[in-house]
């Protein structure tokens, strides 16, 4: 049987257990949750580590980013992580929190299965800095969808205009928030993330094509006609079961490969 190991600068140790919190009163905290936390520092010339914390849900607010910030504030000012807007709506907080990818800041500690709370970065992407990933090739795909809306007629007086219906169909992809929790939990973006644009900037991709006032079908159908950029999915659908919105982006895929069809016949 082949046994397949990660390369030995990317296997990950066990790390510093810290201090259980004590009141100010200095009595020990009795309402405990754990928290194992993957630790990286590039400056530091070793592997990762998982480190273990406990914090102190009478001083703490339910989700897991109110933790992550309860540890950096009480315990730990060296963990490093992306947050902005702390209700679902910047994507920055995307990590992979009891081993599936989520927002820290919509995820409650108590929903997470298990005594333990395990929070590392996003799958499979270089990580920056311990809970940060380097989404440098995420966010110029992302780009390279030219994701805006694009008009050759006369720009209209007032305003372009669409029916009812015609809006319904962006309803379900004009939400994504570009969090990347779908496009790391692929597998096929996993091992072609270079070639592959992944579920996330397809969907946004579809999002353009779907919309009646944009007039580039055929050019982004043009730049989506390769054995890798849209054809790597294989309907997995890891991307629908993680997407933290609960958007559908195998389903956008599936629509994009239906207008390649329809434009042939
Ligand atoms: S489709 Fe969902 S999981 Fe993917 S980037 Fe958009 S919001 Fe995040
Ligand atoms: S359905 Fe396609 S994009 Fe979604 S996880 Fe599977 S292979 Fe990836
Ligand atoms: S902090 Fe903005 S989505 Fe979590």
């Amino acid at each position: 049987m082949v046994q397949l190991r990660l390369p030995k600068n990317s296997r990950y140790g066990k790390g510093k257990t810290w201090p259980k919190p004590v009141k100010p009163d200095g009595t020990p905290a009795t309402n405990l949750t754990e928290f194992r936390i993957y630790r990286y520092d590039p400056d530091g010339g070793k592997n990762p580590t998982v480190d273990t914390y406990w914090v102190d849900r009478d001083g703490c607010a339910p989700m897991v980013l109110d933790g992550l910030i309860w540890l950096k504030n009480n315990v730990d000012p060296t963990l490093t992580f992306r947050r902005s807007c702390r209700e679902g709506v910047c994507g920055s907080c995307a990590m992979n929190i009891g081993g599936g990818n989520s927002l820290a800041c919509t995820k409650g500690m108590d929903e997470v299965k298990g005594d333990v709370v395990s929070v590392y970065p996003l799958p499979h992407m270089p990580v920056i800095k311990d809970l940060v990933a380097d989404l440098t090739n995420f966010y110029a795909q992302y780009a390279s969808i030219q994701p805006y809306l694009q008009a050759s007629s006369a720009e209209p007086v007032t305003e372009y205009k669409q029916s009812p219906e015609e809006r319904a169909k962006v309803d379900g992809l004009y939400e994504c928030i570009l969090c990347a929790c779908c496009s790391t939990s692929c597998p096929s973006y996993w091992w072609n993330s270079e070639k592959y644009l992944g579920p996330a900037a397809l969907l946004q991709s579809y999002r353009w094509l779907a919309d009646s006032r944009d007039e580039a079908k055929g050019e982004r159908l043009d730049d989506l006609e390769d054995p890798f950029r849209l054809y790597r999915c294989h309907t997995i659908m890891n991307c629908a079961n993680t997407c933290p919105k609960g958007l559908n982006p195998a389903k956008a895929i599936a629509e994009i490969k239906k207008m390649m069809v329809e434009r042939t016949l």
